[in-house]
Formats: C-alpha cells, structure tokens, sequence
C-alpha cells in the first residue's frame, strides 16, 4: 500500500554519474531486477535494476541527470497493491496465484511508455465484447521533454499492429524514444508526420481495436498463458529491456540488400544509440528481432563484419566502409553479355582497390630532357641487333630509378602500420608493369643497381616476354622496392598511377615529345620526357618527392652521371 522510494545504489567508486536513458515510465510494472535506467561513467554504461517488483509511480530524474548513490530516483508501489480490486490481498496474492500473476505481466509489460491515464483510455484486451471501436493514441509523457521531433513512423496505414510495437520514434538532442503502441489493432489513420513535435498528450493515430469475435484476437487471448509468453519476450527484445532475450543476431551477410531509401529501420533507442556510437548505418543492418527488429548483436555483427572485410582489404565494390556500386540492368539500354572475371583481373581488381584505399597518394610531376640520352640510345641500335637485345629507354629508367633510390633511402622502404615501424630495404629489386592480353603483370628485376644497360635491356624484355607468355614464375614478381610503369610506347603526357603496395613510390611514364625548351637566350628544340611519381604520403614528403624526380631528370639528361 506504501509507496518505496527507489534509490540508486552502489555506484561501485563512481561519484556522479549521468543518466543517459531511461527504461521505464509512470505506470509501467517491473519485476525486480529490471533495469529502470541506464546511467553512464566515464568509463560503462550501467543498467540501475529495480529493488523489486511492483509499479512506477513516479520518476524524479530525467535524462542528462546527474545521479549518486543514494539519490532517490522514483517511487514504486509493491506488487500487488494496483492490480485490481478483484485480486486479493498483496503479497499473499502473489505468492498464492502465481498463474494470476502470469496472466498480469504480459498486459502490464506491454503498455510501459504510453500509459497516459493507464487504466482509463486504455481497453483491456482479454475482455471481449464483440465488434471493433476506433481509439486515438495520444502521446504519453515524454520522460520531461516537450516538443520533440518525430524521426521516424514506424507503422503505416493499414498495418495490423500488436502492443507494445513501435509506433513513432522520436529524438531530442539526449535521447531517442520509441513510442509504443498501448494496445493492439489496425492502423486506420496517421495523424502526425516525420519531422512534427510532440509533447504529451497530442494525438498520434487512429486504431480499430478488435473485441470478441475478432481472429486475431481470439489467436491472442485464447490461451491466456500462452499469450502471456509469447508477448514478452517481443516486447522485451524491442528494447533495451530485453537484452538477455534476444534472438542470436543473424548473420550479417555481405549480400544482405539493404531497404530502399527512406524504408523504415526498426530498432529501440539503446540500439540506436549504439548504432550511432560505432558509426554504423543502421539501413545496411539486417535485423534478426521481431518484425526484423535490429537487435544490439545485429550491430554488433555487422560492425565486426565491416572490419574483417575492411581488414581483407574488402570485396571489390562493397566492403571499406564505402557503400558498393549498383548496377543498373544493363540489359534495359540493349543486348548485353556476362563473361566471368579472369583470376588474375579480379586479383588486380582487389588490389588496385586495397592500394588506392589504404595509401594516401600524392603525384609528382617533372619533365626529363632525354634528348641526347634517346641519341645515344639509338647510336647503340646496331650493336643491339648483334647482341640480340633492343634497347628502349627502360634500361635507362631502370638506371636512374636505382640511383634515385640508393641516394633518397625513404622511397625505398615500406611501412608496418601494426607494428609502427619503417622497413629499409638494403637492395633494390624494381618491379616493371607489363601490359599483356590477360591484364596487367608486374616482374621483377632484381639488384637492378647492380647490373649493366644491356643486362637491364635484355631482362626486362625477357621478363615482359614471359609475362605475355604467362610464363613468370611466382618469385619472379615479388621482392620489389619499387615501380616503373611507362605507357611511353603508347601515349599520353602524364597519369596519376596507383603505387604498388606495400612499395610506397612508383614512376609512371608517358610518351616523350620535342618541346621547345629556354635555354636562357633563346628556345631549344628537346625531346623531354613525362614523368609521374606517385608516392604514399605517409611515408615520403613532397620535398623529397620532387628531390626524387629532379634527381631522375638530372640523370635521364645526361646520362654519364649513370656512370658516377
Ligand atoms: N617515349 C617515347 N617513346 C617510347 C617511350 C617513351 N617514354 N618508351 C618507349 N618508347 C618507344 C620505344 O623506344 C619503342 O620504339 P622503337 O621501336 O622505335 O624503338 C616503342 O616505344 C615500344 O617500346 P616498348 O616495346 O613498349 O618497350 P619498352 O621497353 O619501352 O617497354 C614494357 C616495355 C614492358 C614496359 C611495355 O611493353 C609495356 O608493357 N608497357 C605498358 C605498361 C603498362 O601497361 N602500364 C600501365 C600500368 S597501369
């Protein structure tokens, strides 16, 4: 019959601590052990059970609150006190009808937040008398808070809902809350819109409630203990409340096809809070709850599954944290044809995707003037032909890439980012892009500072040979340093390339053209050539990136510095 008032109890060290949601309202019934609100320390969020079971008479905190132990928080009625004249005295009565019991909790379970003037305006299901009536569902009190925006209708017109579902979530700058519904029936009409600001008591919707000889609610009230076990653990898993009762989350499934724009996602506050707080979407999560209700598990499978794919450098398109790609049926703008990916394009693919996600690129650009480089090239065209070799301007390249890297050591390094540390390299083994039919290949020429132009010329044109062959052997494309990609065989005036992970630099190559160069008296016409340096940034500096190509230019322009 009296009234207990609820403190908060030992905060375990903590002093003050915050109230960030509350569970309960006025009027709900709880069982002891049910957590009334969640409190958070600098360090958890802490669920404050209830001392015992009875009813919420009254709540003297609200969310934001700072609370110590001892502060009283509410005021609960013993159970038994509020269940009706009929029922007899208290605690005998709870003790001696367990079943009347079984049958109370599920009705008072199912109307926690919207109980407005509880008993009043609200039918009891299990009575029946035949037909259906038209209910307006106002908002109940709103934990202190007023004119709060509506973010989200979570039923529509037409919808066959039961108690306790989410009927409107609505969000103030402290909490999202879900509104549930009092009692079960059909959505006839919606009377507020996305964006709309409650306080208490303004009308929500209309409903048809069914009465006796309705199906659905026969299926319901049938089997009253039946009905009384089905009901809790839904209304429990809609919220925070039901933690211990939700269903094991569901796979979160990469090919999970996630609802169209503006569709609903259904999730209680305590979900949607820690959605937010893991930054996760919650439209791309799959719910395994009621009515695919997302459940905490859900987000936190789904956030585990974004990490491991993001850790696998993710799937080409999806993964990453970025939304994929979606195509379009082709096949609607004309005939189309599917052709599988070749291992080695969809390997390319990966790669390209996990280099140019995970390395913050940066491109140099600088002209060399290979003029008289290209005439000494080709005054070595006969002795080429009697050595069987054909020397291109790669050896050359190769050459001064070497010099490069032997005299700026912070190209030739790669980093582990897990282990925070630089790895120097004592060699210099550079990588050379082959385009070949099947995709593009990258060989190896190892100790390229070791070796002589011709040596360079004649094993680079073998290894591009046998890569067009596809005849490279595994070890044969691994251990570089570096890249040189060179599209100057075919065209172009410069391109941003991909480095070529976990190298951290890499040389494109365009097509060398006679400009007329100042020569500070007068312009010179002299074959100058397009190079592009790509480098990660976190390892190499700009200044360094622009000593790297100025040192390439000034070698490539007179190559007897090769020599030095
Ligand atoms: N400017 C002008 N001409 C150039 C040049 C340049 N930068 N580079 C090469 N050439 C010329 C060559 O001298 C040769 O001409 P020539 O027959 O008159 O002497 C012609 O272009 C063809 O050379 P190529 O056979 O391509 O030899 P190479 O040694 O320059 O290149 C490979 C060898 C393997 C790099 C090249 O064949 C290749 O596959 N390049 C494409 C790489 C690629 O796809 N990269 C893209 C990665 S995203």
């Amino acid at each position: 019959m009296s009234e207990q008032e609820i403190k908060v109890p030992d905060l375990g060290g903590a002093e003050e601590v915050e109230v960030i949601e509350l569970l309960v309202s006025v009027g709900d019934s709880v069982e002891a052990e049910d957590p009334l609100l969640t409190i958070e320390t600098d360090k958890a969020s802490v669920e404050l059970p209830s001392p015992g079971a009875g009813k919420i008479t009254k709540l003297t905190v609200k969310v934001g609150d700072k609370v110590k132990e001892g502060d009283v928080i509410g005021m609960m009625e013993a159970s038994g006190e509020s269940s009706g004249s009929d029922e007899t005295e208290g605690a005998d009565a709870s003790e001696n009808e367990p079943e009347e019991k079984a049958e109370e909790k599920p009705q008072s379970k199912s109307s926690p937040k919207s109980q407005d003037e509880p008993e009043q305006s609200k039918p009891a299901p299990k009575k029946k008398s035949g037909g259906t009536r038209k209910e307006t569902v106002l908002v109940p009190p709103l934990d202190g808070m007023e004119n709060v925006p509506i973010i989200e209708i979570n039923v529509s017109e037409g919808d066959t809902i039961e108690a306790d579902d989410a009927l409107v979530t609505v969000e103030s700058d402290k909490a999202t809350m879900e509104i549930p519904a009092p009692y079960g029936g059909k959505v006839t009409k919606i009377l507020v819109a996305e964006g709309d600001k409650l306080s208490e008591g303004d009308k929500l919707l209309e409903l048809t409630v069914a009465e006796e000889g309705d199906e659905e609610d026969d299926k319901q009230d049938e089997p009253p203990a039946e009905s009384g076990e089905e009901a809790k653990p839904e209304a429990k898993a809609d919220d925070d409340k039901g933690k211990q009762k939700e269903p094991a989350a569901q796979e979160q499934s990469s090919t999970y096809e996630p609802p169209a724009p503006g569709a609903k996602v259904h999730a209680g506050p305590a979900v949607r809070k820690l959605a937010r707080e893991m930054g996760a979407d919650m439209t791309h999560i799959k719910g395994s709850g009621p009515k695919s209700r997302i459940l905490k598990d859900d987000v936190q499978v789904y956030v585990k599954s974004q990490l491991q794919q993001t850790q696998q450098g993710g799937s080409v398109g999806t993964g990453s944290g970025i939304p994929g790609v979606k195509l379009p049926d082709f096949s609607q703008f004309g005939d189309i044809e599917r052709e599988a990916m070749s291992r080695m394009m969809s390997v390319t693919a990966t790669n390209m995707q996990r280099s140019w996600l995970n390395v913050p690129h940066v491109t140099q650009f600088e002209d060399a003037d290979i003029t008289d480089m290209e005439a000494f090239r080709k005054s070595q065209k006969a002795a080429g032909e009697k050595k069987g070799v054909k020397m291109t301007p790669l050896p050359f390249l190769l050459k001064a890439c070497a010099t490069a890297l032997a005299e700026l050591p912070q190209f030739n390094v790669s980093l582990d980012m897990e282990r925070k540390e630089v790895v120097h390299k004592r060699y210099i083994h550079i990588g050379i892009a082959v385009d070949t039919p099947n995709g593009l290949m990258v060989p190896v020429i190892r100790d390229v500072d070791q070796k002589g132009l011709w040596e360079l010329a004649a094993e680079s044109a073998e290894l591009a040979q046998k890569a067009r062959d596809k005849k490279l052997k595994p070890a044969e494309m691994q251990g570089a340093c570096f890249t040189i990609t060179s599209l100057g065989g075919i065209g172009g005036t410069a391109f941003t390339p991909i480095v070529n992970t976990p190298e951290v630099a890499i040389l494109g190559v365009s097509k060398a053209a006679m400009k007329p160069v100042w020569d500070g008296s007068e312009f010179q016409p002299r074959l100058m050539l397009p190079l592009s340096l790509s480098y990660d940034h976190r390892a190499v500096n700009g200044a360094d990136a622009a000593r790297f190509t100025a040192v390439l230019s000034q070698l490539l322009g007179d190559i007897r510095s090769l020599l030095l």
